[in-house]
């Protein structure tokens, strides 16, 4: 076999997160092609490596320099494959940038992923955590994904039920953790759709404006501007979004929060059970806009932890740690993170 990839060793992994901790590889290796993914599979199998993906490097943090071949996964394409009056199928290899689908989508007045504006990260990843945002989840418009099992190098098709999507999480974050490599996603998106507009902070927003039937392209830029007035741009402060889930909790626990402090937010999950923003925890316990060395809280956003410079991932998880701590003790609830941990 003539062997196109080029396997780097020692390799400075740096710009490929967005947290940009300094981190090496022992091997990293850029593939283009589901050929050269299969080569890139078969190096690691022969030198007895660790394989890591990488997509956007959005959702990841390393705490320590990674033993293995990290893949960047470089599949590029965006196709109609399906079309009729009222909706359109598109497919989307797993290396182009979520963003770039979503600005698509918006300037062919296709509906559907508006509120999922400015996510940082590949398609490719967009179905391990189903990511979500203003009252909106990837699973929404989800048709099926395409993945390379690495066991058998065979390519599958995951259904939306096959991939069991949850709150910031699928089969891919559990059962089937490791075993397979998204190569490509299919949505479904409306041609005359109506946009979602329940969030709040969303439909605050349009109201101040006076913007009542607002188009898809006035929504995802209502949302693009929420973002850039709350969350740090990566390229200039190293940051990974929500550091933490939003915790759900009891109803008994949260009438007890709730008398203590009567202006926790709160939604509601089911008659049991609420999920309470992260982000408020962490502000109450005392943690916005500190900093610890480099590493920080996100002084508009204290859900976000920030890489102010040259902090490494272990001073940045020692942060969380410390959050963790405060936020148990203050309301006896445990933040789990979103973000995937290596080390
Ligand atoms: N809040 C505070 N202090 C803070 C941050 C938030 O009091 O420092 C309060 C806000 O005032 C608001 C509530 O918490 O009442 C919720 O805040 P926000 O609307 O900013 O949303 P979030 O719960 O902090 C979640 C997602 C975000 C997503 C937004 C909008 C998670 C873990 N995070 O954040 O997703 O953009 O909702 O839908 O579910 C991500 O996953 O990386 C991400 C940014």
């Amino acid at each position: 076999m003539t062997h196109r990839i080029q396997v780097q060793e020692n390799f400075d992994l740096s710009k490929f997160t967005t947290m940009g901790v300094l981190c090496k590889a022992s091997h990293f290796v850029e593939v283009h092609s589901i050929d050269e993914l299969k080569e890139a599979l078969n190096f690691a199998h022969q030198h007895i490596l660790n394989v890591l993906i990488l997509g956007g490097g959005s959702n990841l943090l390393f705490i320590k320099d990674y033993e293995g071949l990290v893949i960047h996964v470089d599949l590029k394409g965006i196709e109609v494959i399906e079309e009729d009056n009222s909706s359109v199928t598109i497919k989307a290899a797993a290396g182009e940038i979520w963003h770039d689908l979503v600005l698509m989508a918006v300037s062919n007045n296709w509906a559907g992923i508006e509120n999922l504006s400015l996510i940082p990260g590949s398609v490719g990843a967009a179905p391990i955590q189903n990511i979500g945002a203003y009252g909106v989840e990837l699973k929404d418009t989800f048709i099926s994904l395409e993945a390379l099992e690495r066991s058998t190098g065979k390519v599958q098709t995951f259904t939306k039920e096959e991939c069991k999507f949850g709150y910031r999480d699928s089969i891919f974050k559990n059962e089937a953790k490791g075993n397979y490599i998204i190569t490509s996603v299919q949505l479904r998106l409306q041609k005359n759709g109506k946009p979602t507009l329940e969030y709040k902070a969303l439909k605050e927003y349009l109201s101040e404006r006076e913007i009542d039937n607002p188009s898809i392209r006035e929504v995802s830029q209502a949302v693009i501007a929420i973002r850039q007035s709350k969350l740090p741009d990566p390229d200039e402060i190293g940051n990974t979004g929500s550091f933490f889930k939003n915790p759900v909790i009891s109803a008994t626990q949260f009438k007890q929060l709730e008398a203590e402090y009567p202006t926790i937010p709160s939604y509601k999950i089911s008659d049991t059970h609420i999920k309470v923003p992260a982000g408020w925890l962490i502000e109450q316990a005392g943690w916005k806009g500190k900093r610890k060395g480099d590493a920080g809280v996100h002084s508009k956003q204290a859900l976000v932890l920030v890489n102010h410079g040259n902090a490494t991932g272990e001073e940045i998880w020692n942060l969380a740690h410390a959050i963790q701590l405060s936020v148990s003790e203050k309301f006896n609830i445990s933040l789990t993170p979103e973000v995937n941990i290596i080390g």
